[in-house]
């Protein structure tokens, strides 16, 4: 499949068929948002939790390509009051097929409340996922998290061949945790996001790579094969 970061939390999977996964889409506003980057399609849309910067563009995206969209149950019940016609609300434990792709919501310590005008709604729990495809292949992509314990519950239990973790700290942990994240999800392959967005987002690649072996770095609208 084809993997390209779009930018901060967002990512974007196309699998060999042409379909097409969108994780938290932030693109108007995302100041590492390629420039040169279109939808092309969008079959499913997965948000890991309400914040800004994971939600800003699920409207309009869900809008415009009528994708499935995953979320926690509440963010969906937003959602569905925006417009969004195709929610496919779950919560942490539950697995759904969404396209072709077994899609489970796990935890994440993080918050998730919604800025709605000037109010902040609340969007139930932050949330990760993990994705197992057709071919055996499973990604597991944290969300907004700090380290956690019952990532080796993950680990354990959906055996992840590729980890998407934040480090840029602040709003999420750093490099720091997630090195310690790494060894409970016994990550293989590691694919830093949330940093550099803007300058309070200070952890880098190469300092979890100092920490621990596999960190792929990925660069805004360059895609990747994997
Ligand atoms: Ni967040
Ligand atoms: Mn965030």
């Amino acid at each position: 499949m084809e993997i390209t970061w779009l930018g901060h939390g967002t990512f974007q999977f196309v699998l060999p068929s042409g379909e097409t996964i969108v994780l938290d889409p932030w693109t108007d506003g995302n100041p590492k948002y390629p420039k040169k980057h279109t939808f092309k399609r969008i079959d499913t849309m997965l948000i890991s939790h309400g914040h800004y910067d994971h939600i800003h563009d699920a409207v309009p995206l869900a809008k415009k390509f009528k994708p499935a969209v995953g979320a926690i149950f509440e963010t969906c019940e937003w959602l569905k009051k925006k417009g969004v016609d195709k929610t496919m609300p779950m919560n942490k434990g539950g697995s759904q097929k969404l396209g072709s792709v077994t899609v489970t919501m796990t935890h994440a310590v993080h918050s998730c409340g919604i800025t709605d005008g000037d109010e902040i709604v609340y969007g139930g729990e932050a949330a990760g996922y993990v994705l197992k495809f057709e071919d055996g292949r499973t990604i597991y992509f944290s969300g907004d998290t700090n380290v956690f314990m019952d990532m080796q519950l993950i680990a354990e239990m959906y055996e992840p061949d590729l980890v998407f973790l934040p480090i840029g700290d602040l709003f999420t942990m750093s490099p720091r945790e997630a090195a310690v994240a790494c060894r409970l999800l016994r990550a293989k392959t590691v694919i830093p996001m949330h940093f550099g967005t803007f300058p309070a987002l200070t952890g880098t690649p190469e300092a979890l790579a100092l920490a621990v072996d596999g960190v792929w770095k990925l660069e805004p609208g360059e895609p990747v094969q994997w």
